[in-house]
């Protein structure tokens, strides 16, 4: 198995190109499934968790080619993919696919929604907390899908086509609006989802679901509004900077120091991590082709935080924002509030020599002045990146086992560091 090996203490100076976000991607490229025509992506990038997708895509039926070309084009190193899904060849999804990926359950919505018929295994557990579906089968049921359980699968039918329905979220899931969004896309009437997820991914599939001639409105409120319609047509469309990622590389130039312009990055995308990252100390400026991000010399400063659903501070940055305030000058807090497990990064931030309790769901963050590298290891994507930004700022060697994790969601990682000028390199096993 591949490990990152950092050698830490370097400062980041460049330019760090942002790839199209993983988590739009991944909904993006299943609303191929609603429609025989061809559907473009641009801006995809180059994942294991997108590549598994496309393994699941290819079971259901869809045609793909993807832009062979890997160039330097401004946005990341992201390609481009078509999909046709001219024939769906099987309404089940099954679990040697889904189990790999929780995303890949969405394709409950398009395939229901087309097919009148949905055989999708459930997704299982997942090491940040237990992720149920009840929302996605509340909701699919309130548009008329008649749902079993069966064997380890969610069998939904709907042989007259979904109906029109107001669906109330009784707790905000990005997932869930994403798939009831493109369920309803085909259901006869109006479809109103309140509570919904505001998250700019949902905004994405939107915005990609109009172009192909649904009829969606007010994605990004919690009030989002669909008018079905009998087809959809094919489309190109681009998928959005990577929030998660510009976060992240923005928490590494906090703490290790430096001055880089994040390539691509938008910052209305982020701008409650952005505010935070200033109040810890960083100076963040928008500039023409980005966002630019300095700490030099100055201390970070302690924050607290809580994370919660869009606009909030994302839960998919609290483990590098924890990172970061493990040399923060005093103490800080952090409260997770979305996944109940999502704290396994803790114990690996204390091998480097971070000071953290844990009380229930809130961190409390004692920042000491240096870290001291060491091996370590994580068991999800976004509490390994956490490690590597630990990793550029402690003293000495640090090597981040189980590379995969960050591989399934972000794109050459230790090349757009060592690019600003990191000692960072894979080892393959
Ligand atoms: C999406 O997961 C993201 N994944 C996650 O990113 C992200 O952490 C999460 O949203 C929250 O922002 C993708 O976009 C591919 P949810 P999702 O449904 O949709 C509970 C990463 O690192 N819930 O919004 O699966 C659930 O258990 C990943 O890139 C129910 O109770 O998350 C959680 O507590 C990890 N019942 C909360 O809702 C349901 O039926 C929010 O989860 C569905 C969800």
């Amino acid at each position: 198995m591949d490990s990152i090996r950092i050698v830490g203490g370097r400062e980041l100076n460049g330019v760090i190109p942002i790839s199209g976000a993983k988590n739009a991607a991944l909904p993006l490229m299943i609303a191929s499934v609603m429609t025989d025509d061809t559907l473009t992506l641009d801006n995809v990038p180059h994942l294991a968790d997108v590549e598994q997708l496309l393994r699941l895509l290819g079971n259901q039926g869809v045609d793909y080619s993807v832009n062979g070309r890997r160039e330097r084009q401004g946005q990341g190193y992201s390609r481009t993919i078509h999909f046709t899904a001219r024939n769906i060849v099987d309404t089940t999804a099954p679990y040697e696919l889904v189990s790999k990926m929780r995303a890949s359950f969405w394709v409950i919505g398009p395939l229901l929604a087309r097919m009148g018929r949905a055989r999708v295994s459930l997704p299982g557990g997942c090491a940040i907390g237990t992720r149920p579906v009840d929302l996605f089968i509340d909701g699919l049921q309130a548009l008329g899908a008649e749902i079993e359980i069966d064997s380890g699968y969610v069998d939904a039918r709907a042989p007259k086509g979904l109906v029109g329905a107001r669906f109330v979220f009784p707790k905000v899931s990005v997932g869930a609006t994403h798939t009831l969004m493109m369920a309803a896309v085909f259901a006869k009437g109006e479809t109103v989802l309140v509570n919904a997820a505001m998250e700019p991914e949902v905004v994405n599939l939107a915005q990609c679901l109009n172009a192909m001639g649904a009829k969606i409105s007010g994605a990004g409120t919690p009030e989002i509004r669909i008018d079905g319609v009998t087809g959809l047509s094919g489309a190109r469309f681009t998928v959005l900077p990577d929030r998660i990622e510009t976060g992240t590389y923005a928490m590494a130039v906090a703490m290790a120091g430096g001055d880089v312009v994040l390539e691509g990055a938008e910052a209305n995308l982020l701008q409650n991590v952005l505010d935070v990252l200033t109040t810890a100390g960083a100076e963040i400026s928008t500039v023409e082709n980005g966002l630019r991000i300095k700490r030099n010399g100055n201390g970070i400063l302690p924050v607290d935080v809580t994370t919660e659903p869009f606009p909030g501070f994302p839960t998919d940055l609290q483990a590098q924002l924890m990172a970061l305030m493990t040399m923060a000058n005093g103490r800080s807090h952090i409260t997770e509030t979305i996944f109940e497990n999502r704290f396994m990064h803790v114990q690996e931030l204390a091998r480097l020599g971070a000071h953290i309790s844990l009380s229930g769901q809130t961190a409390t963050i004692d920042g000491v002045s240096r870290l001291k590298g060491a091996p370590v290891m994580a068991t999800d994507l976004r509490a390994s990146a956490s490690l590597v930004i630990a990793g550029l700022a402690a003293e000495g060697e640090t090597t981040v086992n189980r590379v995969y994790h960050l591989d399934r969601g972000f794109e050459k990682l230790e090349e757009k560091l060592s690019l600003c000028g990191a000692h960072v390199e894979r080892i393959s096993a």
